[in-house]
């Protein structure tokens, strides 16, 4: 059975918002027809839907529940898996590349899952499998399947994920789930409320896209309350009612957002991200925390495993919904697989067009030639045994509130800021991030881009006139 066309979920963005509640009609669909009588979230029965079909894991990094729940899931459509989760035991112990390697495996597939410590490595992998392609995990980029398992946990319990008031705390900066999750929460018209722990804030370029592509509202709340994490941030929903869009440091927006939280979303430091970083103290999510009136009806998720920022006195509390979220990975990723491999006929990705559509991307692919390269140093371009396969390679991130845009890593999604734009047949130079924000991929062929003036002017280029009359 051949899928037509090839997708690949690479990013939760590469998923409309039909598509995603496709998945979860689908995720139903195998529940009530495979599920167990007993224990509502848990698929008890096997099927032959994807009978002669082969899911390939390759899991570069520790899993329990992805790489099983992918397996079960499998296994339950009547497929068949392979599987090769020890990095030790494969062959990116000898140097082999990670291109090499799905190109390899894509042989022996219908379909991968792959987990890898880079940022961007299941869009590389993507690129070179020629088969679909679905991100497990890279690095503390994105983990698009634990959201769909979350989202549709939210939606188990509240109905509705438009207007829910969603709190997420922890390690928001290398946590890659949290990032998948808060483009979906916002594109579904949640607001958030952001707790992070001290220095573990959500990183610069996913609160930019919540702002200026998710058309979310920022909102600086005034100091948090002693004993709770700190809040750093409310973002409101564009589809929010007009007047909570307010301006920043309002009160009412805070008021308004906090006085009812509708989900606590917690998760372990992910220490393996910095291994070298001081983490200071970690806040515990527990009875005592979750006490407060606000948090009466939240339902409280977590992606596991938890290390102890999440109190086991809490799990027998009607609010814990984490082993609930846990069990719905086997039907949420029989909904993916069956959709992404066109597996129950009258229900095809392409069946539900429309909904979220990503911004057309305008690419610059130029970037090695005068030296910009992602400024993320975990991402898979900078990987060694990539470096035949990966090039740096940027999309301009849509900016419509702003005047200025930036340079995204078409791998990564991580963003530069300031960059050097020069004009290849007039020699000039100047600051790139206001040129280039309405241009085109055919207007980029006149430029090349370097990360600062002295590559440029080592590369013979000089400041624009209007630049050398400000110098
Ligand atoms: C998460 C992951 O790997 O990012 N685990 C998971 O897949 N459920 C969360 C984590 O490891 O903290």
């Amino acid at each position: 059975m051949t899928p037509t066309p090839t997708r690949h979920i690479a990013s939760i963005n590469d998923l409309s918002n039909d598509e995603i509640a496709a998945v979860f009609d689908m995720a139903q669909f195998f529940l009530d027809r495979q599920g167990d009588p007993a224990v509502p979230h848990r698929i008890a029965r096997s099927a032959d839907h994807a009978a002669g079909l082969i899911l390939a894991t390759l899991f570069f990094e520790p899993s329990t529940r992805t790489r099983l729940s992918f397996e079960s899931a499998m296994n339950r459509l009547g497929g068949r898996v392979i599987t090769s989760a020890d990095p030790a035991t494969s062959s990116a112990a000898k140097g082999e590349s990670l291109a090499d390697a799905v190109r390899v495996v894509a042989n022996y597939a219908d379909l991968i899952v792959i987990r890898h410590p880079r940022d961007g490595a299941a869009r590389l992998a993507a690129e070179y499998a020629g088969i679909p392609v679905i991100n497990g995990g890279d690095g503390a980029h994105e983990h698009p399947t634990q959201t769909l398992c979350d989202l549709f946990t939210l939606k188990k319990k509240h109905a509705s994920i438009k207007g829910l008031n969603v709190a997420i705390a922890g390690d928001l900066r290398g946590s890659r789930t949290i990032h998948s999750f808060v483009y979906a929460l916002a594109r579904f018209g949640a607001n958030l409320i952001l707790m992070p722990a001290k220095g573990l804030e959500l990183p610069a370029h996913v609160d930019r896209r919540l702002r200026e592509e998710f058309r979310c509202t920022m909102a600086k709340p005034p100091p948090a309350e002693i004993g709770e994490f700190a809040i750093d941030a409310l973002y409101v929903t564009a589809k929010a009612p007009h007047q909570l869009s307010l301006i920043p440091e309002n009160t009412d927006i805070h008021m308004k957002l906090t006085s009812r939280i509708d989900a606590v979303y917690v998760t372990r430091q992910q220490k393996e991200r910095e291994p070298g970083r001081n983490y200071g103290d970690y806040p515990i999510i527990d009875a005592d925390f979750l006490k407060a009136p606000k948090y009466s009806k939240a339902s409280v998720l977590h992606p596991l495993p938890r290390v102890g920022e999440l109190d086991r006195a809490f799990d027998s509390d009607a609010r814990a919904a984490y082993f609930e979220q846990a069990a719905y990975g086997v039907p949420i990723r029989m909904a993916l697989i069956a959709l992404l491999m066109g597996l129950i006929k009258d229900r095809p990705l392409a069946r539900y067009p429309g909904g979220f559509a990503p911004a057309k991307a305008v690419h610059y692919e130029d970037a090695a030639r005068a030296g910009l390269e992602c400024a993320n140093q975990n991402c898979i371009v900078h990987d060694p045994l990539e470096r035949a396969a990966a090039r740096n390679l940027f999309t301009i991130a849509p900016a419509p509130t702003s005047s200025k845009s930036v340079l995204r890593c078409h791998y990564c999604e991580a963003d530069i800021e300031n960059f050097i734009i020069a004009h290849r047949g007039e020699r000039w130079l100047k600051p790139g991030a206001s040129a280039i924000r309405d241009m085109t991929s055919k207007d980029l062929l006149a430029y090349l881009f370097f990360s600062d003036v002295a590559g440029a002017r080592l590369a013979g280029y000089v400041p624009a006139p209007e630049q050398s009359r400000c110098e």
